[in-house]
C-alpha cells in the first residue's frame, strides 16, 4: 500500500498525521510512506527522522493509495486527491457541508475520525478521545498559568495559602484529563455533566459532584440539546457554583450543534476578580457567553480563554497518538498481502466512512448536508 501524508495547511494547524516511529513501523510492513517535506516541522520533527524510518520525502503525497491527514482537507486539496483514492482524517462530517460534498463529487473514499464507531475494539482508533486527552490536560494548565493563585495548598513560614477550586463543566475524555491534572496539581476539583453516569467517574479521580438536578444524556453515549426550562434550571445552578471558584474550564459539546452557555455574563461577573475560565468548546461557538473564540479577553476583572486547536500546543505528543490511531484504522484497512482491502461489512469500516461511490454514505453526515 502507498500511504501519503501531506503538510498541514490549516490555519494553526501543527500536528502531522504520522509520526517516525510509525512510519517504521509501516515501512517494515513493506508499505511505502511517502511524507511531503516539512510535514512535521510544526510539531518539531524533521524530515530526516522520517526518512530514517524508512519514508520518501516528496514534494506532493497526494498520490498515495491511502491519504492521511488531520484537519478537514481545503477545497484546494480535494482537488489534489485521485478519484477513488482513500483519505483519512478528521472531516468534521456534521459541520462541513461543503467539504462532505466536495469529497462525494471528487469520488473520494474517506473515513472521518469523528463518526468511527465507539466500541471496545476501536478504541486504540479513537482519535477524538486521543485528542480530547491532550485538550483536557493542556486546558488545566492554562488555569493554573493564567491565574495569579496557586493550585495547592501552600503551607510555608510566610503562612498558608488555602488551595485553588476549580470547576470542570462537561466530564467527557476532556473533561476527566483536566480533572485528573488540576488534581494532580492540588487543586480541589469538582466536575459536572448532564450524563449521570459520569458522576462515578469523577469522584475516583478525587473530584466531588456537582448535581444540578438536569439529566440529558442523548444518543450513541453523547448528551442531547437541553429545553429551554431545563437550561434555565441548569443555569440557575451553575450560576451559584461558578461565583466560587478560581478557575472554570468548560468542555461542554454536543455533536453537530453549537456548544450550550453553560456559563452566562452574569456568572461572570459574580466570579472573584483575577479568577479564569478556560472554555474548551470555542470552535463550537464557546460554552461561556463572553468567550471570544480563538481569543483571550478579560470581563468584569475576569480572563476568558477560548482557545482554538489547544491541541496543536502539545504538537509533538498530540501526533504521537494521532499517528497511532491511523496506524490502528490502517491495519483493519490492510489484507494479508499487505494490499488495501475496505470489508465494509465490518462495523468500524463502515461506520467511519462518509463518503464513497461519489455519495455521502454516514447518515448523520448526509442528514447534516442535507440541512446546510
Ligand atoms: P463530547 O466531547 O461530545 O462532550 C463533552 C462533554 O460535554 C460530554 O460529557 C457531554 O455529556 C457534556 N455536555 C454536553 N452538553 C452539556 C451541558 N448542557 N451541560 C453539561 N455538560 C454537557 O464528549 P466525549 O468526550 O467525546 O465523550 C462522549 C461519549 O463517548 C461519552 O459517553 C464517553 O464516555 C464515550 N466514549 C466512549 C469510548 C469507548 O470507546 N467506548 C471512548 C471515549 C468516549
Amino acid at each position: 500500500m502507498r500511504i501519503g501524508v501531506p503538510k498541514e495547511t490549516a490555519e494553526g494547524e501543527r500536528r502531522v498525521a504520522l509520526v517516525p516511529e510509525i512510519v517504521g513501523k509501516l515501512t517494515g510492513q513493506g508499505h511505502e510512506v511517502m511524507v511531503e517535506r516539512g510535514a512535521g516541522a510544526e510539531a518539531l520533527i524533521p524530515d530526516s527522522q522520517f526518512e530514517e524510518a524508512g519514508a520518501k520525502l516528496v514534494d506532493a503525497a497526494w498520490d498515495g493509495d491511502v491519504v492521511v491527514k488531520v484537519a478537514p482537507p481545503s477545497a484546494e486539496e480535494i482537488r489534489k486527491l485521485a478519484r477513488g483514492s482513500v483519505l483519512i482524517g478528521f472531516l468534521a462530517p456534521l459541520t462541513n457541508a461543503d467539504g462532505v460534498r466536495s469529497l462525494a463529487d471528487a469520488g473520494v473514499t474517506s473515513f472521518g475520525l469523528e463518526v468511527v464507531p465507539r466500541i471496545s475494539r476501536a478504541q486504540s482508533m479513537d482519535a477524538l478521545s486521543s485528542q480530547s486527552n491532550v485538550a483536557g490536560y493542556r486546558a488545566a494548565l492554562f488555569g493554573a498559568q493564567e491565574m495569579g493563585r496557586f493550585y495547592p495548598m501552600l503551607m510555608t513560614a510566610a503562612g498558608t495559602i488555602r488551595p485553588a477550586t476549580v470547576l470542570v463543566l462537561g466530564v467527557g475524555v476532556a473533561g476527566l484529563q483536566a480533572i485528573a491534572t488540576a488534581r494532580r496539581l492540588g487543586a480541589i476539583v469538582q466536575g459536572f455533566d448532564v450524563r449521570p453516569e459520569v458522576a462515578d467517574q469523577v469522584r475516583s479521580l478525587g473530584a466531588t459532584w456537582l448535581d444540578v438536578g438536569v439529566e440529558a444524556a442523548g444518543e450513541g453515549g453523547y448528551a442531547r440539546e437541553l429545553t429551554e426550562e431545563e437550561r434555565a434550571q441548569q443555569q440557575q445552578g451553575l450560576q451559584e457554583a461558578i461565583a466560587k471558584v478560581d478557575v472554570a474550564i468548560t468542555t461542554a459539546l454536543v455533536p453537530g450543534r453549537r456548544a450550550p452557555i453553560l456559563v452566562t455574563e452574569e456568572a461572570v461577573k459574580g466570579m472573584k476578580p483575577g479568577s479564569v475560565v478556560v472554555d474548551l468548546a470555542g470552535e463550537a461557538g464557546g460554552n461561556c457567553e463572553c468567550s471570544e473564540p480563538g481569543q483571550t479577553v478579560i470581563r468584569h476583572d475576569v480572563k476568558i480563554m477560548a482557545p482554538l486547536n489547544i491541541v496543536s500546543t502539545m504538537a509533538e505528543h498530540a501526533s504521537q497518538l494521532y499517528a497511532r490511531n491511523i496506524e490502528a484504522l490502517l491495519a483493519l484497512m490492510t489484507s494479508e498481502s499487505g494490499a488495501l482491502e475496505l470489508d465494509f461489512e465490518d462495523e468500524i469500516i463502515a461506520g467511519a466512512c462518509v463518503t464513497r461511490d461519489g455519495e455521502i454514505v454516514n447518515e448523520r453526515a448526509k442528514a447534516a448536508v442535507a440541512a446546510a
